[in-house]
């Protein structure tokens, strides 16, 4: 049996703490009441994000710039701050066509990085971990297996990106298996959104890949016009569908994973973290424009190498065993992030 901690005060490591997704869990650990220690290389991220997390929870957190492909600056922070009980495991590159052009830079990066991290939490007797995995590791589904559960089949991913999500799961369950250190691994959907403050958000380096910062930034002006990649798919009005999860509702995921962490005795368990429903990227846009009050546009152009027809997930087993559930609706995360796109422009204006 593993110790339980008294949840209050107890101190979370989080690697990728300015990041996107990053950003708004420190949010809500804090919010929670544990105290954060982040560290992040800003390489996709800046150092005004971590100022802004502390103008939300009005807390101090300790904050470290570190790359975690640099083993001796990580291992340091474990030596600064001894007292850490939990990492959350963020710090990544997330690019799919970036990962074609580059895959030795994921695999040292995203796989290198995290094999770092494990052997720093084992020198320091850190037990608890929370890896950031993805749906990606079920690959194309059959719309028959859809909702898709966590007893799906893991398949041959089809970029480097994917890879190291799957090889990053593979790795951490044999360590599980062969050690003290426990492990969730939490397969997001596609996290969209943006803090209510809209003080964080996504913050996309150069063109967008991503369909929500490009919906965002053609609504601006930024962008000329959208192009959604394909209309011949075989689902409702021939558009991709994906499950669109708000980002707050996934940082909640992790409070919740770490709770589990704490109060039971699994080596690894693995959970996706999603709504539960699909909706093309026709619904996105409309339901954009009705939140916005703008007109997008839009043409349809071919479909996009490597896109899976339509995934959405079953999040039953997060219900169940986490206790979390998505409470946002699709329309609240398209206006955050609008809010967010109007943020970054004033922002942009001041400094002009
Ligand atoms: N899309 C467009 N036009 C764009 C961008 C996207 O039509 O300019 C469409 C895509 O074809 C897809 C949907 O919008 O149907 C969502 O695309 P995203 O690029 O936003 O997200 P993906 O579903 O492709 O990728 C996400 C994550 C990856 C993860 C993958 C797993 O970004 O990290 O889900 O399926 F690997």
């Amino acid at each position: 049996m593993q110790p339980v901690f008294n949840l209050r005060n107890m101190k979370i490591l989080v690697t990728g703490g300015a990041g996107f997704i990053g950003s708004h869990t420190v949010v809500e650990l804090q919010q929670a009441g544990y105290d954060v220690v982040a560290i992040d290389n800003f390489e996709n991220s800046s150092p005004q994000v971590v100022d802004n997390i502390k103008k939300i929870s009005g807390k101090p957190f300790d904050f470290i710039k570190v790359d975690i492909r640099e083993k001796h600056a990580l291992n340091d922070v474990f030596v600064t701050h001894p007292d850490i009980k939990a990492v959350i495991h963020f710090a990544a590159y997330k690019a799919v066509g970036e990962s074609v052009e580059k895959p030795l830079a994921y695999y040292e990066n995203n796989v290198g990085g995290t094999l770092n991290l494990v052997e720093a939490m084992q020198a320091h007797g850190v037990q608890n971990l929370v890896f950031s995995s993805s749906c990606t590791v079920y690959g194309d589904v059959k719309a028959d297996a859809l909702p898709i559960t966590e007893n799906s089949p893991i398949v041959k991913a089809n970029s480097p990106y994917g890879n190291t999500k799957k090889i990053g799961e593979e790795l951490l369950f044999d360590v599980a298996k062969s050690s003290t250190t426990k492990i969730v691994a939490l397969r997001y959907f596609n996290p969209i959104g943006a803090h209510d403050s809209a003080l964080i958000g996504e913050l996309p380096n150069g063109v967008p890949n991503n369909l929500i910062p490009f919906v965002t930034q053609t609504a601006i002006g930024m962008r000329e016009k959208l192009t959604i990649f394909g209309n011949d798919y075989p689902t409702r009005d021939g558009s991709c569908i994906r499950d669109y999860i708000h980002v707050v509702d996934l940082a909640k995921a992790h409070v919740k994973a770490i709770e589990f962490l704490n109060t039971h005795t699994d080596q690894y368990a693995v959970f996706n973290i999603g709504t539960g429903n699909g909706n093309t990227v026709l619904e996105v846009v409309a339901a954009f424009e009705k939140v916005s009050g703008k007109k997008l546009n839009y043409a349809f152009g071919p479909r996009r190498e490597g896109d899976v027809v339509q995934i959405f997930a079953s999040c039953d087993k997060a219900a169940n065993i986490l206790g979390w559930k998505a409470e946002r609706t699709l329309d609240n995360a398209l206006e955050t992030a609008w809010k967010w796109e109007l943020h970054l422009q004033a922002l942009k204006g001041a400094n002009q």
